[in-house]
């Protein structure tokens, strides 16, 4: 038994995203491919939109000192330059009342979903996205930038590249990896010019300081057969590329990215205050395809390679994710060479084994300590997420909340591991019984 101790000040908070809560978010993309498919659609969600005020409540019972948030670029701007004021209230209210319980408030612009009138007029496949990108952070920390210190600009942009432009089973539905390189350099562009644009609004409206970053969603790559050279070479290159590729280009001072993604106008400026972590699983790669063309290398392959072998007597969440507490250990290290603040964005289980949750978040927590001990400079946690909600194309059936949502009736019941996470926040420390 061991007292993990975390530093003074650290953020212990929750997450959620707009259409994953809010409900009736009915001007973007996903809303519009919702209607195309079967399977569920966010319809009310958790109608958090009208609840949230009972929700924040329950945050603060648990103690936290943060939570993270995301405004709906489609309610702000449901068309090209027309601000929806009565939204921009809506959104005052519930940074006002986050921040009235104790609760610093973590927003973000980008989680997923786009206005229609974006998807519409080709989505982050134009360059004029960044631009309209760009215009709408403006407006948005000009708005609110005096009550929020934290934004993050976009949330997991490989995942939305790999989602919607490589796999294509979010919207827009393309499998071209061309054009998903032609995103990757939109959103890079976008981040670029909505990091000056929440700076320069923050500074001539409100003179206060703010960190700006992205959430970066990090897998742990493993090579399938850790002796094989093939393998070992492929992992390190899926790596840099999911991981490592993105931040680096506006991380600043690291030269060569900008030409893998194509984008030599690319300028180098750093572009970065903090790193968001997202972590969740461990992934298998092997190096069978290696001697194909240099993107597919780059692209590496999950393994199928004797899958059962990597199934059996491992531990999954209850979508299949291979669950690896060691994971968050080797992200944080990894970042830690960026020389950044990281605050820890989303981490989390979907299970129906409440103890399994607890397990998890303690498990999760006690590779999060030592990477501080270690010097990694890791400033605070989000557990994704507050609620159960939408989880996009697997819809309601994938339960991740601290706290139970009963979708026929909106009702909230905290489950025994928010008392327990409420414990952890209320003490920034805790009693670990494992290895
Ligand atoms: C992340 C997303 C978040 C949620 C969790 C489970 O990839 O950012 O919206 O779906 O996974």
């Amino acid at each position: 038994m061991k007292r993990i101790e975390f530093p003074k000040g650290f953020l212990w908070g929750t997450a959620t995203s707009a259409h994953q809560v809010e409900g009736n978010n009915r001007h973007n993309d996903w809303w519009e491919w919702e209607k195309s498919r079967n399977g569920d659609r966010s319809g009310e969600a958790c109608a958090h939109y009208d609840l949230f005020e009972e929700d924040f409540t329950l945050a603060q019972s648990l103690h936290t000192n943060a939570h993270r948030l995301s405004i709906e670029w489609s309610r702000i701007e449901p068309e090209k330059d027309r601000w929806d004021e009565r939204e921009i209230e809506h959104y005052r209210r519930a940074i006002d009342s986050l921040r009235s319980k104790g609760i610093e408030p973590i927003v973000t612009l980008h989680h997923f979903t786009n206005p229609l009138w974006i998807a519409r007029s080709g989505g982050w496949e134009s360059g004029e996205t960044a631009v309209q990108f760009a215009d709408f952070a403006g407006k948005v920390a000009s708005e609110f930038a005096g009550a929020a210190r934290w934004w993050v600009t976009i949330n997991e942009p490989m995942v939305f590249i790999d989602a919607g432009y490589r796999r294509g089973h979010w919207p827009p539905q393309v499998e071209d990896d061309a054009r998903a390189t032609k995103v990757m350099r939109c959103l890079i562009r976008g981040h670029r010019m909505a990091y000056k644009a929440i700076h320069e609004a923050t500074a001539a409206r409100h003179g206060r300081e703010v960190s700006v970053g992205v959430a970066k969603n990090f897998l742990y790559f493993v090579p399938c057969r850790p002796r094989c050279l093939k393998d070992r070479w492929a992992a390190w290159l899926r790596h840099f590329q999911y991981n490592r590729l993105f931040l680096s280009a506006i991380a600043g001072g690291v030269h060569g990215c900008e030409a893998l993604v194509g984008g030599k106008g690319l300028p180098l400026k750093k572009a970065l205050d903090f790193i968001g972590l997202n972590y969740y699983i461990k992934d298998f790669v092997c190096g069978e395809r290696l001697d194909l063309p240099w993107g597919t290398a780059l692209a590496g392959r999950v393994c199928t390679w004797e899958h059962r072998q990597h199934i059996d007597g491992r531990e999954r969440n209850s979508l299949g994710w291979l669950i690896s507490p060691e994971g968050i250990g080797h992200a944080l290290h990894t970042l830690k060479g960026y020389g950044l603040p990281i605050l820890i964005t989303e981490n989390g289980i979907c299970t129906t084994d409440d103890s399994q949750r607890e397990r998890f978040i303690k498990e999760h927590l006690f590779h999060v300590a030592k990477a501080i001990q270690d010097g990694v400079n890791v400033v605070g946690y989000t557990y994704w997420s507050l609620l159960d909600n939408f989880e996009w194309h697997e819809g309601f059936e994938p339960r991740f909340g601290l706290v139970e949502v009963d979708y026929a009736t909106q009702k909230r019941t905290p489950r025994p591991s928010a008392a327990m996470y409420a414990q952890i926040c209320r003490d920034n420390a805790f009693v670990y019984d494992g290895t």
